[in-house]
């Protein structure tokens, strides 16, 4: 099928590479000249596993292409998503702007296009309940093309996007259009393992499954995040209590796992967009307010839990902070826990040593010249007073851990994400401190501090 992508970021491109690796003609629109000059020359401008590959293919067998020409790009087209951010406004509240400029844009095109063949528009950006019917009365007051709009939420996750793209859990269309179901169930024929994963409903249902998937996601996490203060104060250890109630089939394991807070561009805006939403229906949600008052405190937590125990004062400390994008396999520091680390260390008075595999330069254009960048974890620890570890790439899990210890000042590890080893650690003469697991205080190897 012909099919135009509005908006290539990080859902846009993984579905316009992915549907055109099973075989539709995809159009790309990308109104930002540096993405856009990225793109023509082939280039994927995020990092993503396997979408280079993908996209080298698509590329090369001319299945793909990119333009900032709306126009051109939707001239005989039959499905237009609507791929662009909905960033969440000062007050929690979802902004509008680019999804009302990018339908309008796709409006005046069709409208000048005179077609009567049936043009899905796609809303693939996460938006509150109601936006799909607005978007649908306002361009039907705009053209006489003949379209239907279309709800259909995307679920990927960054870090595995290509993957969750090729084999979703489920597709969900809401909408009104049985014609618009049709074409949206034959686009997606090769990826429908199941027939009642292909689920159609009204466009409200279907944008509030988005919300509800990722407040219950987040919940999740934040359940287990409060938990770890009791595992601290009573000596139980989270990982344990996570496999305990991870292997009971009705609650199953994914999401459970705690840390230093969830971050990134899709749980902490869309938990504050259903905050709002719930508002709006006349309804203040004590439950959806608590998920983001845990994470916020969270990663408070873990800054105290570093001041506590450094065995200096934080004033003038060094600590090296590893890890900065909000997962690892992914450059996307957006709400990252490590952004709310680095600023109450340097509001504490600390000096931070960053470093991340991916997301350096991202996060170099928010603190600038306040932090000390470096490509190397070992060099990042060098001399430090403690490591902070805020992403759970599992390079750092390999590191050379004894070298590490001594060229550190003190070595202290304060694991945001569980994700090292407490004997290795002990063994290599670490001070290790996990969340919400029990602490290794005594070394085998500790070096008196200088
Ligand atoms: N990132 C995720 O993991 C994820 C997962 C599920 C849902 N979502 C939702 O999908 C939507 C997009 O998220 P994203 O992370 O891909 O955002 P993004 O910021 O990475 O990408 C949006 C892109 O749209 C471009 N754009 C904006 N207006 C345009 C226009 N008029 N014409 C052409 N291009 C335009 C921007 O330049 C940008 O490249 C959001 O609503 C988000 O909540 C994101």
């Amino acid at each position: 099928m012909e099919v135009t992508i509005i908006g290539c970021g990080y859902v846009g491109l993984v579905t316009g590479v992915c549907l055109a690796s099973i075989g539709h003609t995809v159009r790309g629109v990308e109104k930002d000249p540096r993405k856009l000059k990225s793109l023509q020359e082939g280039h994927c401008p995020i990092f993503e596993p396997g979408l280079q590959e993908l996209m080298n293919e698509a590329v090369s067998n001319g299945s793909i292409t990119f333009t900032d020409d709306v126009k051109k790009a939707t001239k005989d087209t039959e499905i237009v998503f609507l791929c662009v951010g909905t960033p969440p406004k000062p007050d929690g509240t979802v902004d509008m702007t680019y999804l009302e400029t990018a339908g309008k844009e796709v409006c005046d095109a069709l409208a000048e296009m005179n077609n009567d063949l049936l043009v899905t528009i796609v809303v693939k950006s996460t938006v509150p309940a109601g936006t799909n019917r607005k978007l649908h009365n306002f361009l039907k007051s705009q053209t006489k093309a003949h379209f239907a709009v279309v709800s259909n939420p995307e679920f990927l996750k960054e870090g595995t996007a290509v993957q969750d793209c090729l084999n979703p859990d489920r597709i969900v269309i809401g909408g009104e259009s049985v014609e618009a179901f049709r074409m949206m169930r034959r686009l997606y024929d090769p990826l429908v393992k199941r027939e009642e994963n292909f689920m159609t409903m009204n466009w409200e249902s279907a944008e509030l499954t988005k919300y509800a998937a990722n407040s219950m996601l987040a919940a999740r996490i934040s359940f287990m995040n409060e938990l770890t203060i009791l595992c601290e104060h009573y000596g139980a250890d989270i990982e344990d209590i996570r496999k305990g109630i991870g292997s009971d089939s009705r609650i199953g394991p994914a999401f459970l796992r705690a840390g230093c807070g969830y971050g990134g561009s899709c749980f902490p805006k869309d938990v504050a967009a259903m905050e709002h939403i719930s508002r709006a229906a006349g309804h203040e949600s004590l439950f959806v307010s608590a998920i983001q008052t845990v994470n916020k405190n969270q990663k408070k937590r873990f800054v105290q839990k570093i001041v506590e125990k450094l065995g200096r004062p934080i004033q003038g400390a060094t600590i090296a902070v590893w890890g900065l994008a909000f997962k690892a396999d992914t450059d996307d520091i957006r709400e990252s826990a490590s952004i709310d680390v680095i600023q109450y260390l340097l509001d504490a008075g600390a000096i931070v040593r960053a470093h991340d595999y991916k997301a350096l330069e991202n996060m170099k254009q928010i603190f600038k010249d306040k932090v000390e960048w470096t490509t190397d974890p070992v060099k990042a620890a060098a001399g430090a007073d403690a490591i902070a570890l805020c992403t759970d790439w599992p390079q750092y899990t390999t590191q050379p851990f004894r070298k590490i210890a001594a060229t550190m000042n003190t070595p202290i590890i304060f694991d945001g994400r569980n994700c090292l080893n407490r004997d290795v650690m002990r063994e290599n003469g670490f001070q290790y401190y996990p969340m919400g697991r029990p602490p290794v205080e005594q070394t085998l190897r500790l070096r008196s501090r200088a």
